[in-house]
């Protein structure tokens, strides 16, 4: 009775997570497919999560059309692998690829080497990077149900399947033990990997149906977003007690999160404008707004002097809000105002973030001392949308997670 409950309710937070179909009408988008046996596969198999404007919209060559469907058959769309291939093509040749706005590049200072390396799960869906102190990089595979890890010396992959399939594991993080925290995005849990014997352990978050970026705090407490839930929670993995708060302005969508070097935490509303913190102790969330209406802060990091730095996505600027002063200040990003800011972070005083839209992406390096930009462009494999990054523990370089792409990369700065 209770697993039967717990289902239902899975599957309701995924196509509430994909922001979702499933009524009775026809789809909005069905007049955009000619006709043909295809067009019934696809009703058939590719509604029940979201519409088809996912489908219609989705701008892909051959090699990301294959790469949505290996994704979408992990995510369980059923088709069989003759029925896949046939839909593929299907897509290939009806949705070719449009024009992409190009990478602009801006020389500067530093050179930078980019290595990637394809991941053994064809179509898993890289969504975070974590680098780890031992120089290995861990990766969620979003898609593939999975967490990976890259010995960058070896070139070993290692995959470790979710405890539950589809969980959608989302961000990731390390605790002081070296184990791996993940959000199971799908399906309601914060989980984590123990390293040492590769077991897993799930911990449900309720309410906060698809926990979206996890982050420990000094304490050993797990914080955590949930972008559709609209709330911030906390994670006591001693006891698995969870809290919640929800964000005082509707579908706010809270996102990334940093903790400022007091402690504090503060986490992006990616579709209110603002910023937020929250108290540790009282949960109570208090909100600044940022000063453009039309930006989506989508990610965030800090530097050493409280600067927190944003990827507005929606406007193609990197921002920078002062949480001392309240001082704000924004940059267009070189890739222009489709560009889609996307993954940032701080590494030895540099503010370094992608340009996720354009092809390649862009690898964007800016110097706040001297409000200069440099981009490289993330080649070969175009980079596919990096979701997020951070640096390497030796400080020299950065993870890439390339989810459109099924590769994970590095990018080493000289
Ligand atoms: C079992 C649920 C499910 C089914 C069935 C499903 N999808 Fe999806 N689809 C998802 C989820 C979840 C996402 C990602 C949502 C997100 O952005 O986090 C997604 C995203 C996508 C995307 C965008 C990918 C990206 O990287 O942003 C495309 C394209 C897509 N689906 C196509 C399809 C097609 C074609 C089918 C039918 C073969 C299909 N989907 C069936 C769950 C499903």
């Amino acid at each position: 009775m209770q697993k039967t409950l717990l289902a239902a309710v899975s599957v309701l937070s995924l196509a509430l997570a994909v922001g979702a179909s499933a009524q009775n009408k026809p789809d909005p988008n069905l007049d955009k497919f000619p006709a043909g046996p295809e067009k019934q596969l696809l009703v058939d198999a590719c509604t029940q999560c979201h519409t088809l404007a996912r489908v219609a919209f989705g701008n892909y060559n051959s090699d990301g059309w294959h790469n949505a469907m290996n994704m979408m058959m992990n995510a369980g769309a059923p088709l069989s692998p003759q029925q896949a291939d046939q839909l593929t093509n299907y897509l290939i040749k009806n949705f070719p690829e449009k024009p992409i706005p190009p990478f602009k590049q801006v020389d500067g200072p530093v050179k930078v080497s980019i290595k990637e390396w394809v991941l053994p799960t064809a179509g898993s869906r890289p969504h975070d990077p974590l680098a780890a102190p031992d120089g290995s990089l861990w990766y969620t595979g979003h898609m593939g149900s999975l967490i990976g890890r890259l010995d960058p010396k070896t070139g070993k992959i290692t995959e470790y399947k979710t405890k539950t399939p589809v969980s959608g594991p989302h961000g990731l993080t390390m605790d002081k033990d070296g184990n791996v925290w993940y959000t199971g995005n799908f399906k309601g849990h914060i989980g984590k990997l123990d390293v040492k014997t590769g077991q897993m352990t799930e911990y449900r978050t309720g309410a906060a149906r698809d926990p979206h970026t996890p982050l420990f705090d000094k304490n050993g407490i797990l914080w955590f977003t949930a972008q559709n839930s609209n709330m911030v929670g906390r994670l006591d993995p001693k006891t698995g007690a969870v809290k919640l708060a929800v964000s005082p302005t509707e579908n706010s969508a809270p996102y990334a999160m940093v903790f400022d070097s007091k402690g504090k935490l503060w986490f992006s509303e990616w579709q209110a404008p603002k910023l937020a913190t929250v108290d540790a102790e009282t949960m109570e969330i208090k909100e600044y707004l940022l000063p453009n209406a039309g930006t989506r802060p989508r990610r965030i990091a800090i530097d050493q002097n409280d600067v927190i730095w944003i990827s507005d996505y929606s406007r193609g600027y990197l921002g920078m809000y002062d949480t001392k002063t309240g001082a704000t200040k924004e940059w267009p990003s070189p890739g222009g105002p489709r560009s889609q800011p996307y993954g940032i972070t701080v590494l030895n005083g540099i503010v370094w973030y992608n340009e996720g839209s354009i092809k390649p992406n862009g690898l964007v390096r800016f110097d706040p001392k001297t409000e200069k930009f440099q981009t490289f462009p993330v080649l070969p494999s175009g980079g596919g949308t990096i979701r997020n990054m951070m640096p390497t523990a030796d400080g020299k370089g950065l993870v890439l997670a390339e989810s459109g792409v099924n590769r994970v990369g590095i990018a080493t700065i000289q």
